[in-house]
């Protein structure tokens, strides 16, 4: 197991786990120097390809963002997720996630499921492929985008799947939009760590999506807090850029090349 694995297992019970996601370097090189785990989330099929859902994500794209976050982080662990329809049996994930990590040279992989994929996270883990859960709302095969946990059946299901990841080998779990006392409940009963995303100050972490949080997004959802208005900041700089270069204030001598 890496030192840095090793390090986000460790602060469980003792220390927040804080994670982001990424798109790419100068955004990584900033988010580095405060996060445990950078998260390449296939988040980005709705955040900078305006897809309708995760599901038009490729292989090919998560791997080029993927390499250029990695240029942008020193200590952070690394993850990437596997897009849709890139580990539908253990063959195939073994084939994509080699790849995934060869090209981006990331610490681990993230799956999205429970039992039903049982069979390839111990196929990537046996090949040495750190692999991390993602359970709750499943972003790439969700129907109804609410919450987990408000039923029976739900409970008894989520409590099982993320035992038997955790059985499995993976070394965390992100929990998307789980119920507070079920989240509880899990992150209890797990020695793995809980990252939760709309799952309560009960996980042993947090993930955002960075654009959510700096108000780059028009994200609504409900777990989302905005901590900055990146999108003024930026409607600034560009007016008093056009209105400069209107004026023939932008570009001075100082700004330009004499022989
Ligand atoms: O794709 C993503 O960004 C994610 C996080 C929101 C957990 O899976």
């Amino acid at each position: 197991m890496s030192k840095k694995i090793k390090n986000i297992l460790n602060k469980k019970k003792k220390s927040k786990i804080i994670c982001l996601t990424a798109y790419s370097k100068n955004v990584a090189s900033i988010l580095d120097k405060y996060c445990d785990l950078i998260l390449v989330g296939d988040s980005l099929g709705s955040v900078l390809y305006n897809y309708k859902s995760t599901k038009e994500v490729t292989l090919d794209i998560m791997i080029n963002h993927s390499k250029s976050v990695k240029q942008g982080i020193k200590r952070s662990l690394m993850v990437v997720d596997m897009p849709y329809n890139t580990y539908r049996n253990p063959k195939e994930a073994l084939k994509n996630a080699k790849l995934v990590m060869q090209k981006t040279k990331c610490d681990a992989v993230k799956l999205e499921g429970g039992r039903k994929i049982i069979p390839i996270v111990k196929t990537l883990i046996k090949n040495k492929i750190p692999v991390m859960g993602h359970l709750g709302i499943l972003p790439q095969t969700e129907k109804k985008f609410t919450f987990k946990g408000g039923k029976k059946i739900e409970i008894a299901n989520l409590l099982k799947d993320a035992k038997y990841l955790e059985e499995a080998g993976i070394f965390s779990v992100v929990l998307e939009c789980v119920e507070t006392s079920l989240a509880k409940k899990i992150t209890k009963q797990l020695n793995i760590p809980t990252i939760g995303i709309g799952s309560s100050a009960n996980c042993d972490g947090q993930v955002l999506v960075i654009d959510d949080l700096i108000g780059l997004s028009e994200s609504k959802f409900k777990f989302v807090k905005q901590y900055a208005n990146v999108n003024k900041v930026i409607n600034l700089a560009v007016k008093r850029y056009k209105s400069e270069v209107l004026k023939k204030q932008f570009p001075k001598t100082k700004h330009s090349f004499k022989k």
